[in-house]
């Protein structure tokens, strides 16, 4: 099947390929939307003992050195409504549509459930990965089940959202059992009528400030939307992965000690236990807005990592380490990197 088979290109630059905007070759690159097409890229005697790379739209990795192997991108395409009840309606998306064009697709039908979830940069694939999340709401509230091919098999399967294991930027998608998966498609359900969640400090005032009494999904999307260009810089223009840390969930004993130091340590219920503000940690360390040469923390926020160009991972890297151990010395707690951090050794 000539249509099918992918057209490998080596030796490509992916710089463009990332948020982050680091410099990255890759010994081989190409896109791909069919299985048959996949085994053979997989096949490819010039990649074959190599690793390879899965890459969507880039936005939560940090690409540290030159990749030896193959970047697959996957290339699903499409948003179909799949089932339709007076209350729900259910869709099936494609890996390679970007999140945001989701996001508006719904809105735009006065659909609920996504629309906080606005402006998030990547693509519907790698959503279920780190089961992304924003102003209340996460991708699993919405999420029915998830399609993956096991590239080790060639099966394709698919996961409930329950199988998916769920959790604060954590699904099954992120251990090892997984990878040698590549996720084609995901499938939501969607809800015509819902109460929307506004709880999240800022959004009924960014409602308010627009005169909006009574939301639509579409207000709620662009209040959301007006408050991440307010905070987090846009990749098309400084490069960033968004969140660089996840907010570090302790036992109530460790918050609580924390707390009687540092009364303003911004914390939330995370179950039995305590979520903290990985950007106050950041910022009572000196870090908000420091540059040290081509990379620094955001000035606007203090938990994005910022690449101003022609810097490399390693920078990059460096800095968050830096980062980290201030943050271990001053108040003992380890901060974990969100974005997945690909490197040779
Ligand atoms: N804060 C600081 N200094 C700063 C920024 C924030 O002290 O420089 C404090 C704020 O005062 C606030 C608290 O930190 O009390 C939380 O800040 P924010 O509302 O900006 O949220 P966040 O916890 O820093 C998380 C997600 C974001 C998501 C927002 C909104 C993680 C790791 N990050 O950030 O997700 O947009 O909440 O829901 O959970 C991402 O994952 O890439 C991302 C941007």
């Amino acid at each position: 099947m000539p249509g099918n088979q992918p057209a490998i290109r080596t030796n490509v630059d992916i710089r463009h390929l990332n948020s982050l905007g680091l410099p990255c070759r890759a010994a081989g690159w190409c896109r791909v939307h069919h299985w048959s097409a996949l085994q053979q890229a997989l096949a490819d005697p010039r990649f074959a003992q190599q690793p390879h790379l899965i890459l969507g739209g880039g936005s939560n990795v940090v690409l540290v050195d030159d990749f030896p192997g193959l970047v697959i991108q996957p290339d699903w395409h499409g948003i179909d409504i799949v089932a339709e009840t007076s209350r729900t309606v259910s869709i099936q998306v494609g890996a390679a549509e970007p999140w945001d064009r989701l996001v508006r697709w719904s809105v735009d039908r006065q659909l609920h459930g996504l629309e906080n979830l606005a402006a998030i940069p990547g693509w519907c694939g790698a959503a279920p990965m780190q089961n992304i999340g924003a102003y209340g709401v996460e991708f699993s509230d919405s999420c029915v089940a998830v399609d993956y091919l096991d590239l080790s098999t060639g099966q394709s399967h698919q996961l409930s959202a329950e199988q998916c294991q769920f959790g604060y930027r954590h699904s099954i998608f992120k251990t090892t059992a997984a990878h040698n998966w590549l996720v084609t498609g995901v499938s939501l359900q969607l809800a015509r009528q819902a109460p929307f969640k506004l709880t999240y400090p800022g959004v009924r005032e960014a409602l308010d400030a627009q005169g909006i009494s009574e939301p639509t999904p579409a207000a709620v999307a662009a209040a959301i939307t007006r408050i991440r260009q307010r905070k987090l810089p846009d990749p098309a223009s400084l490069g960033n992965a968004g969140s660089f840390f996840k907010n570090p969930i302790v036992s109530r004993a460790t918050a609580d000690a924390l707390l009687e130091q540092h009364p303003q340590l911004p914390h939330w219920p995370a179950g039995e236990q305590v979520k903290l503000s990985a950007a106050w940690l950041i910022e009572q360390c000196g870090w908000k807005g420091r540059r040290t040469g081509p990379v620094g923390v955001h000035r606007q926020h203090a938990l994005v990592l910022v690449h101003y160009g022609h810097g490399n991972g390693r920078q990059l890297l460096h800095l968050a380490g830096n980062i980290q151990q201030d943050v271990n010395n001053r108040f003992g707690i380890a901060l974990q990197p969100e974005p997945k951090i690909i490197q040779s050794s």
